[in-house]
Order: structure tokens, then C-alpha cells, then sequence
């Protein structure tokens, strides 16, 4: 039941870090933590030794060398063709990029290719790409990709390019089912007519959407308000489908891949010499909250915990988003605040998952994770097996009275390093490469979900 009740309640909003307009709250001082040594005389000690342990000396092998060499041709042993769709699935929605979302004006958010507008206060390759909008980058992605072939009858994997996200997105006030679902239902006759769907029941087909499974999940017994059925579909269960949030016990086809963040490089130089910045970067905050109360629902109880628990600690820096404009809807700031931290919170809001944890990754900073489904059981192809590798989990949810605070300060200076590296090493397989790039040399999203997916068609076209 509980399941279900969450279902219904569950609606990503626009903005990853807020509501609606937005307004600064409490930004706290970054020189707080000098404050800290003097009020804390007890954990004194395990403060000046970690700050010891994270000086840039420290470090002395920074990331390096586990970049591959740029492939000019495709050196994988799959090979994707991408459906040439009729574009009212796809082009022809972008045209309309103002109703595409019933909170926000996507046009700033489609152009680049889903980029995003140029954030060159951050240079050339940072953008500020809306956290929904993988499905066009991803697009993008393939059709520039290596791997691409034009010959259908040899290819291992094939492409719905269907903006199926931004369709939903611009349907959530849609009341008539038939009329929301229309386009959905239409792609999905569509594409059951075709000869290389046929060949194996589509088993070796795949869509991406750039939004949360629970938009495209709605049942006949319960209501939900904005989703379509598009997933519930008893032919779109044969293929795979990406998103960045999976349905985690429904969803048996479905893939977590990455949100996009703001760094899309080209090249793996730019990307060895981010790495390396945020390795050398000089944490002055334990840990950091960026993001918004929510209010009202059950489920947001654990996120009130953690932000009071954030508040009320002077190792905390937390960037709080409200109403009015603030600075939690700046990138840069957004992304100065985590580059300053050991740890970053992730703490469930509209839904499980949060573009937040890889805006966080990417600033090296190590995430707190307080729902396996935040991260653990989504993003598989994408992380370490071992969560403890790379991140901290708290269950607050069992038990109310766990300091965070403690239990940050409790895990060794040496083990903390170690989350860090492997967090720094994951950036490149977290990050979307600029599409227009063919030779960016490291392996990306679109790289890693391509060839995960092939194994698993591979295994399951295998005759047994
Ligand atoms: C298509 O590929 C199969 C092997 O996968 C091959 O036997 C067949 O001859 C190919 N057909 C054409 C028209 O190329
Ligand atoms: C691709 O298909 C052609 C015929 O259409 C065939 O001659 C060729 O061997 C195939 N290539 C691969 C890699 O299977
Ligand atoms: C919903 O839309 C369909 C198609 O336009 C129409 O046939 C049907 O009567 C509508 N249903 C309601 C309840 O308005
Ligand atoms: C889905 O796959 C099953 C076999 O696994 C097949 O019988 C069925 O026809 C497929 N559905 C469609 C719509 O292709
Ligand atoms: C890395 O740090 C150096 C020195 O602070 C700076 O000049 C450079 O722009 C940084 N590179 C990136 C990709 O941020
Ligand atoms: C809950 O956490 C507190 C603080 O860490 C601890 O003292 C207490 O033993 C825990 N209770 C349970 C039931 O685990
Ligand atoms: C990518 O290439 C396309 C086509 O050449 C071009 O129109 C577009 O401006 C390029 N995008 C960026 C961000 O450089
Ligand atoms: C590609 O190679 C891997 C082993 O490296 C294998 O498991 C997989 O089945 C192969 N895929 C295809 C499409 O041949």
C-alpha cells in the first residue's frame, strides 16, 4: 500500500535545488570552520587531522592515466542503429519548447542539444543543462557516436529516439487519459510494425528519457497526477528503457543512467585537468546540504531531519533554496559550495534520486545517502558495486537519533581519502562528453550505458 501511495505522490519538480521562485536563505560563512575549532574543543583534534589529512601534499598521486586513448573508429563490438522516427516524436516537440513543461520555459534548456545555454564563467565546456533533459543529449550522443550504423540488419542495438520526457512533461495537465497517452500509444504501434522490431521482439530495443519511471507508470486503479502509461505497456516490456530514475521494484526493464550536470568536456585532457583540480581542492567544510525543505508529506520527514541536522551544525554548510531568486539556482555556486566539502547530503525530496548527487560527484565531493534508492539500486552500471567505496550510507529512517555529524567524523582519515579518489575517478563515466565531439578519449554515460546494454541484449538474444 505504501508503495502505491508513494507512487501517486511522487512528482519531480523543475528545479532540482527548489520549488518555485526562489530566494537566498542562510549562506553560511565559508571561514565558519575556524569558528568550529575554537566551540569544539573535544573534536578538536580529529578536525586539525583531518584537515592535515586533506592537505594537497598529501595526496601524492593525483588521478592519472586511466583515461583510454581517443577512438576513431568504433573499437566496441556492438554496433547501434537509431529508428528513423517520424518527427512529431522527437524534432517536432522542441518546436514548441515553451509548453513543453508546465513549471518552466524549456527553450533556454533544449538548445545545444540539451546542453543548455554556455556557463563560460566556468569556460567553455560548462553549460547549464537542465536536469531533465538527458534524452536530447543522449540523442546527440548516438547519432554522433562511433558505434552508429546505417546497417540495421547487422545492428546489435536499436534507438527510439522519442522524446518521451519533454511529451509528458507537456501533458501533466492533461485530464483526458486518452489524449495525454495519444502520442505514446501511437510510437508504440508505430514502431511494433517494423520489420527489425519483429526480428526479435523488440528484446534488442531501447528508449532514454531524461525524467523519473514514475511519470510514465500510471495504473488504472490509481490516478496519478501528469503520468501517462507508456511504460505500463505490455510491448514497451520487451525492450529496455534508460531513465534517470527507476521504478525500483516495478521496474525490471529500466535502467538508472546519470542526470546531466553542467560539464560537458570534449576532449580527456580537460577532463584529467578537472580531476585533478578537484583532488587538489582544499575542503574546509565537513559536509553540505544544497537544496529545499519540502513540506507536508510524509516522506520528506528524513529530509527536515537532515537539513535541521545541517543547520544546527557548525561543520555544516548548507545552501538553502526557497522562494526568490538565490544562489542555490546558480551553478557556480552550487558547485563552489560541494568543491569546499568532505561529504554532500543527498537526501530524498520529490523522489528518490537527485541530479544533486552528480553535480556533487563531479566536485569530488563524497555522497551521503540516506534511501538505497537514491543511488545503490539505480545507477549499476554507472558506480563501484561496493557502495563503501564510494559513498556513506545513514539510515535516519530507522533510527531518529543518529548524529550525522558523529558519523562523518567517526570514519578515518584514510578511508575518507579513499572514497574521494574513487569518487574523482568515476567522473568521467558520470559525465555526458560534449556530442559534438567523436574523440573526447574517455569513456562517458552514453559509452558505458551503450555497452551495458549490449551485454545484456547479447545475453538475452543468446539461444539457450
Ligand atoms: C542480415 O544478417 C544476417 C545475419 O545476421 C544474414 O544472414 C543476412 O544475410 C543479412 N541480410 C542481408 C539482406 O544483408
Ligand atoms: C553485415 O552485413 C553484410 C550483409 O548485409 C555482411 O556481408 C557482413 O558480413 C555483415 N557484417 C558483420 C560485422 O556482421
Ligand atoms: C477524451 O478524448 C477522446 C479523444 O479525443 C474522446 O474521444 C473522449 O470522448 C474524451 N473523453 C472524455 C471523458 O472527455
Ligand atoms: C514480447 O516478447 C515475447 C517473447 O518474449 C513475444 O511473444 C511477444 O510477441 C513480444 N511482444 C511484442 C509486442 O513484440
Ligand atoms: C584547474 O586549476 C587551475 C589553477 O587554479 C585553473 O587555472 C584551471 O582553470 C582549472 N581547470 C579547470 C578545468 O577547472
Ligand atoms: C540510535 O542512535 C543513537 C546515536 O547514534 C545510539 O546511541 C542508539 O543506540 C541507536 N539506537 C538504536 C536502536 O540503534
Ligand atoms: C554542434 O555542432 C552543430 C552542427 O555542426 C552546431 O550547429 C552547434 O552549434 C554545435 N554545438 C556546440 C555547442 O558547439
Ligand atoms: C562483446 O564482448 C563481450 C565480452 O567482452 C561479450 O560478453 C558480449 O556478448 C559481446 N557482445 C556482442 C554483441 O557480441
Amino acid at each position: 500500500m505504501w508503495r502505491k501511495n508513494h507512487l501517486k505522490a511522487i512528482r519531480k519538480e523543475r528545479d532540482e535545488y527548489g520549488l518555485g521562485k526562489k530566494q537566498v536563505t542562510s549562506l553560511i560563512d565559508i571561514q565558519l570552520h575556524l569558528k568550529v575549532l575554537v566551540l569544539f574543543s573535544t573534536s578538536f583534534m580529529i578536525w586539525f587531522l583531518f584537515l592535515l589529512g586533506f592537505s594537497p601534499k598529501r595526496i601524492s598521486n593525483p588521478i592519472r592515466g586511466f583515461l583510454s586513448t581517443p577512438p576513431a573508429e568504433c573499437k566496441d563490438n556492438f554496433s547501434v542503429y537509431i529508428h528513423n522516427l517520424p518527427s512529431k516524436y522527437n524534432f517536432d516537440l522542441l518546436r514548441d519548447c515553451s509548453s513543453l513543461n508546465i513549471y518552466t520555459d524549456m527553450c533556454p534548456h533544449v538548445t545545444n542539444n540539451g546542453l543548455g545555454n554556455p556557463l563560460l564563467e566556468m569556460g567553455s565546456s560548462w553549460f547549464t543543462t537542465h536536469q531533465l533533459i538527458a534524452e536530447l543529449i543522449f540523442h546527440a550522443r548516438i547519432q554522433n557516436h562511433p558505434c552508429r550504423t546505417d546497417d540495421a540488419n547487422n545492428s546489435t542495438l536499436f534507438y527510439i529516439p522519442f522524446y518521451g520526457g519533454l511529451h509528458a512533461s507537456s501533458k501533466f495537465r492533461e485530464p483526458n487519459y486518452t489524449v495525454r497517452d495519444a502520442l505514446a500509444v501511437e510510437l508504440v504501434e508505430y514502431i511494433q510494425e517494423k520489420k527489425w522490431w519483429k526480428r526479435n521482439s523488440g528484446r534488442d530495443h531501447f528508449m532514454v528519457f531524461g525524467r523519473t519511471a514514475w511519470d510514465f507508470m500510471r495504473t488504472d486503479e490509481v490516478p496519478d497526477f501528469g503520468a501517462n502509461k507508456l511504460l505500463n505497456m505490455s510491448p514497451v516490456q520487451n525492450m529496455s528503457v534508460l531513465l534517470v530514475e527507476r521504478h525500483p521494484w516495478e521496474g525490471h526493464n529500466q535502467y538508472g543512467i546519470p542526470y546531466p550536470s553542467y560539464f560537458h568536456p570534449s576532449t580527456s585532457a580537460e577532463m584529467v585537468e578537472w580531476q585533478n583540480n578537484m583532488s587538489y581542492m582544499d575542503r574546509s567544510h565537513l559536509f553540505s546540504f544544497v537544496g529545499a525543505p519540502r513540506t507536508g508529506k510524509k516522506k520528506v520527514v528524513t529530509r527536515d531531519r537532515v537539513i535541521k541536522q545541517c543547520e544546527e551544525s557548525s561543520n555544516c554548510m548548507i545552501l538553502k533554496c526557497g522562494h526568490g531568486p538565490s544562489k542555490c539556482h546558480k551553478p557556480r555556486e552550487v558547485v563552489k559550495v560541494m568543491m569546499r566539502s568532505n561529504f554532500c547530503l543527498q537526501v530524498l525530496g520529490d523522489s528518490y534520486t537527485r541530479r544533486s548527487t552528480f553535480d556533487s560527484m563531479l566536485a569530488g565531493c563524497i555522497p551521503v545517502f540516506f534511501s538505497k534508492h537514491t543511488a545503490y539500486s539505480q545507477y549499476q552500471w554507472f558506480l563501484p558495486s561496493d557502495p563503501t567505496t564510494y559513498s556513506v550510507y545513514i539510515d535516519l529512517e530507522r533510527n531518529h537519533s543518529i548524529k550525522i555529524e558523529e558519523e562523518l567524523l567517526k570514519i578515518p582519515m584514510d578511508e575518507v581519502e579513499r572514497k574521494r579518489r574513487t569518487v574523482i575517478e568515476f567522473i568521467p563515466t558520470l559525465t555526458y562528453a560534449h556530442p559534438n565531439s567523436t574523440s573526447y578519449g574517455f569513456k562517458d554515460v552514453v559509452d558505458v550505458a551503450l555497452k551495458a546494454l549490449s551485454n545484456h541484449v547479447s545475453a538475452l538474444l543468446k539461444p539457450s
